[in-house]
């Protein structure tokens, strides 16, 4: 009897589950042999490479996460916004200069959206570049090296939420405000909002040859709430699109009182014609204090420069660069299809989803046909840019990507859906459930002219029972779908890190044979501290400071035993891995260190700083299991009292060096 009554009671909680997903499942039953097919889908042999890189970003855990798919193995954690204890970025001397700001020293930052850089549209797999929500700054990271090689804060703006998008060429990388702030900034009452704090959007140039970013222009913008972006192309190639919302400039409870109006706004840019007035001498320089902090690769080293002034436009004096659009109310997501005609503006309160027309958006302004204007900037009227509308698809559209054949795939948060569409047409093609509540999903090159529509990974943001539990925080769950069919087969679900809110996908062919190996010695490493031969191993004192010029190679540091380090000295162990063979690094970790570890890989220079707390003798050990005898390489440093006359010495073997 108990028995009978158990197996009632899963087949109950079985038809629960089926019941409470409407439509999903593509009517197919979840046989033994449809799974099995999702299996070899999503299935990549042992010694088989993946055929996508997936950059996910990591939401409040600062970092870049790079996988594999359609395994959704996870190749590397990439440090951006966050010191990483793992590789000792944001720790070790050289690269603490990549995380000041104009507030000094941040070691975190929540990093939403990654995006490819791209070149006539398409994906090119040079850099990823990547936003810091909280103190606004945008990293370029390399994918040669997969390092962070750049980061430039953005100053007059306040939760970078809608970066880092590129335009087609990588001209530049945009940002913008998501809080309406006084600019600059001031004291003054908070209930003096309306009408006083202001927003802008920013246009980070990029340099062609070595990815160099600069702070070209901002635009000066009313203190609406600027929430996403997308570069037009193709096309609309020369504009960019912002969702916008809080148009009611509430300053207080937003989820009531900045949903009063019918329709928000979607900004247009004209940035084309903002290089115009730039070249006519337009725009003012205005004070601003930010930092700009470049890696140098082959200086293994990053500096931090403290700028003062950027170009500010103003766009009631300068007309024909922005233009407000009135679009759905509360938008989240601005996405725009492969042949930059089509603006997708998703209400995230809604149950329908709106497509703007370019041409038609075009023709409305130069028929200057402007119902309304908002502080000086020109609206145009709904009916004449819009497109169509997706009629109740699905409730609480956030984002729209594309794949190559027409398609749109639109995630919905509250119904806690996919639904595909067809892009002229407006027509709902098929819908699929997600578990649960989807926030952005990504299609590799789906946010470029050249969509590569054979996966879709949905990054969701509420997960509840769908992996064994964990306490009561649970990783939330990314979902890959198979899109290359009529229908949306799901074949893969997998636990993410932090909080990723995009992910930029491409083909591996675009990456994998260009990255590096080694840096060379001979010539890759021009670190001022660098040991390139034992006759460079050293150590030498100024003052309190130690600097000790150390190699290692399998399997032994050298030098391994170090003495005359004194109370209130301090240590820089400045290490060069002489390895030259691929995927051999070394760790340095040494006792009571307050820091972290460094990993240093093949040619490369990396320095940490230690300072000793009490006399005695410290070991310090290689972290990585580097070879057999990995366990082996160590050494120690004696440190000795403050007024102790021991002489400075270091040593291998029986090679004992003084100054
Ligand atoms: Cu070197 Cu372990």
């Amino acid at each position: 009897m108990k028995r009978i009554f158990r197996l009632f009671g899963v087949a109950l909680a079985a038809s629960a589950i089926i019941s409470c997903t409407p439509g999903g499942a593509n009517g197919k039953s979840s046989s033994s042999s449809s799974k099995k097919s999702a299996a070899e889908k999503a299935y990549v042999a042992p010694g088989e490479y993946d055929d996508y890189y997936g950059f996910l970003s990591g939401g409040f855990s600062g970092q870049v996460y790079a996988y594999g798919f359609p395994s959704a193995r996870l190749l590397k954690i990439l440090p951006v916004f966050s010191q990483d204890p793992q590789s000792g970025y944001g720790y070790s001397e050289e690269t603490k200069p990549m995380l000041e700001t104009s507030y000094g020293f941040i070691p975190w930052d929540d990093l939403h959206h990654p995006d490819i850089s791209q070149t006539n549209g398409e994906l090119d797999g040079r850099w990823i570049f990547a936003n810091a929500n909280n103190t606004p700054r945008i990293a370029r990271i390399s994918l040669t090296d997969f390092e962070t090689q750049e980061i430039i804060e953005i100053p007059n703006s306040a939760g970078n939420h809608n970066s880092a998008f590129v335009t087609e060429n990588t001209e530049y990388v945009v940002a913008g405000t998501r809080f309406g702030v006084p600019i600059p900034q001031r004291d003054m009452p908070i209930k003096d909002y309306k009408g006083n704090f202001e927003a802008t959007v920013s246009f980070i140039s990029v340099d062609q040859d070595e990815g160099d970013m600069d702070l070209a222009f901002q635009i000066r913008l009313p203190g609406f709430n600027y929430d996403l972006a997308h570069p037009g192309r193709d096309k609309s190639h020369g504009w960019m699109f912002f969702t916008t919302y809080n148009t009611e400039e509430a300053h207080t409870l937003l989820e009531v009182n900045s949903a009063e109006r019918d329709k928000d706004f979607i900004t247009a840019i004209n940035w084309k014609k903002a290089e115009e007035y730039i070249k006519e001498g337009k725009g003012e320089m205005v004070k601003a204090k930010y930092a700009h902090n470049k890696y140098d690769a082959k200086k293994h080293t990053a500096t931090s420069t403290m700028k003062d002034e950027v170009l500010m436009l103003d766009p009631t004096e300068l007309p024909g660069i922005v233009y407000f659009i009135p679009s759905a109310k509360s938008p989240h997501g601005v996405d725009v299809d492969p042949t930059g005609e089509y603006i997708v503006s998703n209400g995230k309160l809604s149950a329908n989803v709106v497509v703007h027309s370019f041409s038609k958006i075009q023709e409305a302004i130069e028929k200057e046909n402007f119902v309304d204007e908002a502080y000086g900037i020109p609206i145009l009227d709904f009916d004449e840019t819009l497109a169509g509308i997706v009629e109740q698809p699905g409730i609480g559209p956030l984002h729209t990507e594309f794949d190559e054949r027409g398609n749109a795939y639109t995630t919905f948060f509250i119904s806690s859906e996919i639904v595909k569409w067809k892009v002229e047409t407006q027509e709902v093609l098929d819908r699929h459930d997600v578990y649960y509540s989807p926030g952005h999903l990504s299609i590799p090159g789906g946010n470029s002219r050249k969509p590569d529509g054979k996966y879709l990974l949905s990054m969701n943001k509420i997960t509840k029972d769908r992996y064994l539990p964990v306490g009561p925080e649970m990783n939330q769950p990314g979902q890959l779908f198979d899109i290359s069919g009529d229908k949306m087969e799901m074949i893969l679900d997998f636990p993410m890190i932090g909080e990723p809110h995009y992910a930029s996908m491409i083909h591996a062919d675009k990456i994998k044979d260009k990255t590096r190996k080694i840096y060379r010695l001979s010539s890759e490493n021009d670190h001022e501290r660098v040991v390139k031969s034992s006759k460079d191993v050293r150590i030498e004192r100024d003052g309190k400071n130690v600097h000790v010029y150390m190699g290692m190679i399998r399997s032994h540091f050298n030098p391994d035993n170090i003495e005359g380090i004194k109370m209130g000295d301090t240590v820089y162990f400045h290490i060069t891995n002489m390895e030259q063979d691929f995927d051999i690094p070394h760790g340095f970790a040494v006792m009571g260190a307050n820091n972290s570890e460094l990993l240093i890989v093949p040619g490369q220079t990396k320095t940490l700083v230690w300072e000793p707390q009490d006399v005695g003798i410290y070991p310090f050990y290689c972290t990585d299991f580097c070879s057999a005898l990995h366990q082996e390489m160590q050494g120690y440093i004696r440190v000795s009292p403050e007024d102790s006359d021991i002489e400075l010495s270091w040593s291998l073997d029986d090679d004992v060096h003084t100054n």
